[in-house]
């Protein structure tokens, strides 16, 4: 048995009562479908910025009555101190997903980034802390290593944030480091590498790269890409993501206050990426002929990006099952079936 089997095994001969922000967006209604099947109690805050009803929709299919019946949601906003803290009420783990994402809004709109990412985070951390939550952990992002150099990214190794964004989520760092040193709050941040999977939005100006390429083939439109596809990045399935989040949750004395990363710990580049959703859409019938158009390297941008994950196997028994051509062949079938509806 796995340390991960171990822990899940653990949860459901004893659930827990967890609280889920985020919880209609693509991590956080991935986690909720997650921890249901373990028969988890969650509660799920969200105020449908850039989630949605019918993520929540399809978790409720997913899952049993029973389990579905274990879930209690809050249309709520982390810019609120009064709904965090009603979210917080007798939680033994916080998971925090809730954030304004992507780089390029973040550089249209800094406002809105820094109060849900800052204001919000830090309502949750209060909210947390007074409600004596044991523990909190949080999603940090791989952009905290902005213009560093350094191959493959060490936590302690972080070089200047190139975004709004990426200075939103080395705040959150930094805020969770100081509510350990001053109230004695506990918490895990997790540095998510370019996550992908269902339910991650295809749609809109700041949707992430595999969702968007997916459905522009499906939808047989034009690819662009930045630069000369020599950018890289280290895609993280899911489900990776998951067992991260699980395992953090419910991690001992030793993995408190840290940050680690969490990735697959391989670098695609864009224009292998490109290839192989082309290669796993033809196994559907899907024949993209086009070429991709190259454009101009996009502002705020990391040209290559790629986790050294030891610490998060050291101190969180972290084992990534799913590589890149598995997470794609699993997310496939979804975006199909997604697509094929609207
Ligand atoms: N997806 C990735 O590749 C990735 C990489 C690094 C870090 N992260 C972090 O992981 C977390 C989840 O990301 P995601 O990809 O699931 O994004 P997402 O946009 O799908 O989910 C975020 C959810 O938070 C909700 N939300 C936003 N502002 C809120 C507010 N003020 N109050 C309540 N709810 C609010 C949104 O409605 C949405 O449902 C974020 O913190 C993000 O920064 C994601």
């Amino acid at each position: 048995m796995t340390h991960y089997q171990k822990i899940k095994a653990e949860l459901r001969q004893k659930p827990r009562k967890w609280l889920v922000t985020g919880v209609a967006g693509f991590i956080g209604s991935n986690m909720l479908e997650a921890l249901l099947k373990l028969n988890q109690h969650v509660i799920g805050i969200d105020n449908f910025s850039t989630g949605f009803q019918r993520n929540l929709d399809e978790v409720c299919d997913d899952v049993s009555l029973e389990q579905w019946a274990r879930f209690q949601f809050i249309e709520g906003d982390l810019r609120d101190l009064d709904d965090c803290r009603m979210a917080c009420e007798g939680i033994n783990h916080v998971l925090q997903y809730a954030a304004l994402g992507s780089v390029p809004r973040s550089i249209d709109d800094p406002i809105s980034t820094n109060a849900t990412n800052i204001d919000g985070f830090l309502n949750m951390l209060v909210a947390a802390r007074d409600s004596n939550v044991k523990n909190f952990t949080y999603a940090a992002s791989s952009s905290t290593y902005g213009d560093s150099k350094v191959l493959p990214r060490v936590e302690g190794e972080i070089g200047n944030p190139l975004s709004p964004y990426a200075l939103t989520k080395y705040v959150n760092e930094l805020y969770a480091a100081v509510f350990a040193s001053t109230y004695g709050f506990n918490s895990i941040g997790l540095r998510y590498f370019n996550v992908f999977g269902k339910r991650q939005n295809p749609n809109g100006a700041y949707a992430a790269v595999i969702p968007k390429w997916t459905a522009a083939m499906i939808e047989g439109e034009d690819i662009y890409i930045y630069g000369d596809g020599g950018t890289s990045r280290d895609f993280c399935f899911i489900d990776n993501v998951i067992q991260a989040g699980i395992l953090a949750a419910m991690s001992t004395s030793s993995a408190q206050n840290q940050i680690c990363n969490i990735a697959f710990g391989a670098r695609t580049s864009l224009n292998e990426l490109f290839e192989l959703i082309r290669c796993n859409l033809a196994g559907h019938e899907v024949f993209y002929t086009k070429s991709p158009a190259y454009c101009e390297f996009r502002k705020g941008d990391v040209r290559h990006s790629h986790a050294d994950i030891s610490k998060a196997k050291r101190l969180l028994g972290y084992s990534p099952e799913f590589d890149i051509h598995v997470g794609l062949a699993q997310a496939m079938p979804w975006y199909m079936e997604y697509l094929k509806e609207r």
